[in-house]
């Protein structure tokens, strides 16, 4: 029997935390195992105190037996914090030192992983319609979480974030205004449907999952930093291997592959902006 949990109360035992990833690993295939064990141990506790449940047993049987709350408990562990253009400098430095790259072919591959509620999936696909390249994208948008998933897809954002969006958007050099791609509609942003009805959304668990396809640029951000080194090196290998040679994987700001394993694999394009081309298969 493990020990009960209350407001005051919030250790929970590494061998705890390793019997909840083992059940959930064996009943529904999510291997929550190499997660950076104390970011992960937080969220347990938050789900916990809000379900006001007070053993690591409850919480176990309760995800065991009732798959709808074990979506909404992986809703409640994964962070799911996003923006438009998030660091907008990051969005310039795409323009300049990839754009002109996928500019020299006739069509290109791009995945977002870990995408969210698909903020970042929007911003991309503005600056790639300014540049007169959106046409020539293929774009699958994936994440662990489904209700993300079917938020990202609506290509609708709450309104309450406007003035933010529109900052960061004027701060990556745009070509055009914000204004001119969406329409306000119930107390949201709602974007052309054109930026995003070529995406396909897709599940995809960095985790578990293997490869799909083959990419010219892929983005991976602000999701390593909940990994543990282990899990970190498994996605690197993951994405190198999902993309062609000479194809560009950019990273969250906080993010680098310097200590993975296989580093030597890819170059820096940006330290800066933490984006990388692969230079060896
Ligand atoms: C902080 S958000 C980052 C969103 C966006 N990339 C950005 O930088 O704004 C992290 C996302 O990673 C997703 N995630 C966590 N673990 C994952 C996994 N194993 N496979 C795929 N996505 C995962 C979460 O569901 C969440 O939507």
């Amino acid at each position: 029997m493990f020990p009960s949990y209350n407001d005051f109360e919030t250790e929970i035992e590494p061998e705890e935390l390793r019997k909840l990833t083992d059940a959930v690993l064996t009943k529904y295939g999510y291997d929550f195992g190499n997660y950076a064990q104390s970011s992960f141990k937080r969220r347990v506790i938050v789900v916990l105190r809000k379900h006001g449940i007070k053993s690591m047993d409850v919480l176990i049987q309760k995800i065991i037996h009732d798959p709808i709350f074990f979506e909404q408990f992986i809703h409640d562990i994964t962070v799911n914090t996003t923006e438009m253009f998030r660091d907008p400098t990051f969005f310039k430095a795409l323009k300049t030192l990839v754009f002109p790259v996928l500019n020299t072919r006739s069509e290109f591959n791009i995945w977002h992983s870990a995408c969210s509620t698909g903020e970042e999936v929007v911003s991309l696909a503005i600056l790639l319609k300014e540049e007169n390249l959106l046409h020539r994208a293929k774009v699958y948008a994936t994440d662990i979480n489904h209700s993300v998933l079917k938020k990202a897809e609506s290509g609708r954002f709450p309104l309450r974030n406007l003035d933010l969006y529109t900052q960061n958007y004027n701060n990556t050099d745009p070509k055009g205004k914000l204004s001119d791609y969406y329409k306000i509609v119930d107390n949201e942003i709602v974007f052309h449907r054109e930026l995003i009805e070529h995406v396909r959304f897709k599940h995809h668990d960095l985790a578990v999952d293997h490869q799909f396809f083959k990419f010219d640029l892929i983005l991976c951000r602000n999701v390593m930093i909940y990994f543990n080194q282990k899990l970190q090196n498994r996605v690197f290998e993951l994405l190198h291997a999902s993309l062609f040679l000479n194809g560009f994987l950019a990273l969250g700001a906080k993010e680098s592959l310097i200590w993975c394993k296989i580093a030597d694999k890819f170059e820096s394009v940006s330290d800066h902006e933490k984006i990388y081309k692969k230079v060896k298969l």
